[in-house]
């Protein structure tokens, strides 16, 4: 079917105005659009219709930071904190809490020497991949499990670092051996990335999976780079309390060779702050690497990291931020603060959501973990019956619900959409029932 001409529909946006802003905004295919343009254009629509969208194209922490982060910064700059400048690796306090934080809540040891403040993750990745291009001679290709957050690809972009990818959809369980060893085999995999839970799909691997990807690092002697940004979000479990299992399943138990991104910016809603942890396992930090001499000075990984990739990027993160950071986590460790209950609505919001696509025609995408019904969280993915994503995406624009399309994330699957609950407000639940209700009737 594709898409079908609205211009005779009576649409909840007007028709005129989206298809104007469309054609201004110079972007060719609105389904390739990256997301901070389809921001750009939405806010343009609204601004010129005066009606809100649904938004849900962009991942930003919907939820108020922990008031202990803040004070700890406001008492941090009162006493001097801007006007130093930052240890690289952390101040003690925050990595000493970093340390424990993934003790209390992954049962893994790490040494808070291996636990290193990064300018939010992404900044975490960034470094490790200019030093993963390099570290072994041979392996200059990074593997992505995918579907994946887009910007590490535009990462590996920047840095001229050669990456494959694959959809993990069709080789969940047992079936993820194969497939991995089939890339692994070839010899050039530097590194494994993905995110879990996974951003967009939301999938979450679990322990049978990640036992399959640390066995394989070990066999071929990769790293694998295990992006936590939603840490502790796979509600179907609770993954809160501090030393008590069941724990936020990770590859740290099946391998030694792991770099962990912790982000602060959806657990603690801290996205401005820019502040993550990159936890390396203590064996990878210490681990001498001959390829990393050219262009580092030095063979030790942990020691090229710091001093040499963080120290050229930004010299360390920002001061308060690391206050606010460390009393954020000594909270959660000292169990006075739930930093999964607070973003427990996430997962409410998503249930609510979700059934007003599916009772309208809409499918999920990614409903399945294996055999369990996924969990519901910070993004879902859905279809609608005959449309591509991207074709879907832009007809959605006239009934004012935004998102972003499966294809720009490494996704197979063509149909498909990412929609984030973080910015929908419940109060806008009645209107996304509506507009969905007037699409189906318009298009089945
Ligand atoms: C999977 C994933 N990794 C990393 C990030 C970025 O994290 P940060 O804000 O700490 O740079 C995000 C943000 O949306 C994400 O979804």
């Amino acid at each position: 079917m594709g898409k079908i001409d609205l211009s005779t529909k009576q649409t909840p946006i007007d028709y005129k105005t989206v298809t104007e802003k469309i054609e201004a905004s110079g972007i060719a295919n609105i389904g390739k659009a990256t997301i901070r343009e389809l921001v750009r254009l939405v806010n343009q629509i609204e601004g010129a219709t005066g009606k809100k969208f649904v938004r849900m194209e962009m991942g930003v922490p919907g939820l108020k930071p922990p008031q202990i982060g803040i004070d700890a910064e406001i008492k941090s700059l009162q006493e001097g904190a801007a006007a130093k400048y930052v240890l690289i690796d952390g101040i003690p306090e925050l990595k000493k809490e970093a340390s424990r934080f993934v003790k209390l809540f992954m049962d893994i040891d790490v040494d808070a020497e291996c636990c290193v403040p990064t300018v939010g993750s992404m900044q975490g990745s960034f470094a490790a991949f200019m030093l993963m291009g390099k570290y072994m001679k041979g392996k200059d290709t990074t593997l992505f499990i995918d579907p994946g957050f887009p910007v590490q690809k535009q990462q590996h972009h920047a840095l001229g670092i050669k990456y494959e990818t694959f959809d993990v959809y069709d080789y969940r369980g047992s079936k993820l051996k194969e497939k991995l060893e089939s890339y692994l085999v070839k010899g050039n995999i530097s590194c494994i990335v993905y995110s879990n839970p996974n951003n967009p799909a939301w999938v979450c691997f679990n322990d049978d999976e990640l036992k399959i990807i640390g066995d394989l690092a070990n066999k071929y002697d990769i790293t694998v780079v295990e992006d936590l940004a939603y840490f502790g979000m796979d509600f179907r479990k609770d993954l809160s309390k501090p030393g008590l299992p069941p724990y936020q399943p990770t590859v740290a138990k099946y391998t030694d060779n792991y770099f962990l991104m912790i982000s602060s910016s959806k657990i603690f809603s801290y996205a401005g702050q820019r502040i993550g942890l990159a936890v390396i396992s203590n064996k990878l930090y210490n681990r001498c690497f001959p390829g990393l001499t050219e262009n580092f000075k030095t063979e030790k990984f942990g020691y090229a990291f710091v001093y040499r990739v963080l120290y050229s990027l930004t010299a360390g993160t920002a001061h308060s931020a690391q206050y606010g950071l460390t009393s954020m986590l000594k909270a959660v460790n000292d169990g006075s603060y739930n930093f999964v209950e607070a973003t427990r609505e996430y997962g409410e919001k998503a249930k609510i959501m979700k059934k007003f696509f599916t009772d309208n025609g809409f499918t999920i995408v990614y409903d399945k973990d294996i055999d369990q019904p996924l969990a519901d969280g910070f993004y879902f993915t859905f279809a609608y019956p005959g449309f591509t994503g991207e074709e879907l995406l832009e007809q959605l624009l006239y009934y004012g619900i935004s998102a972003i399309s499966l294809s720009i994330t490494g996704s197979d699957r063509v149909e498909g959409i990412r929609a984030c609950v973080s910015l929908v407000m419940r109060s806008q639940f009645e209107d996304l029932e509506l507009r969905l209700k007037l699409f189906h009737e318009h298009h089945k």
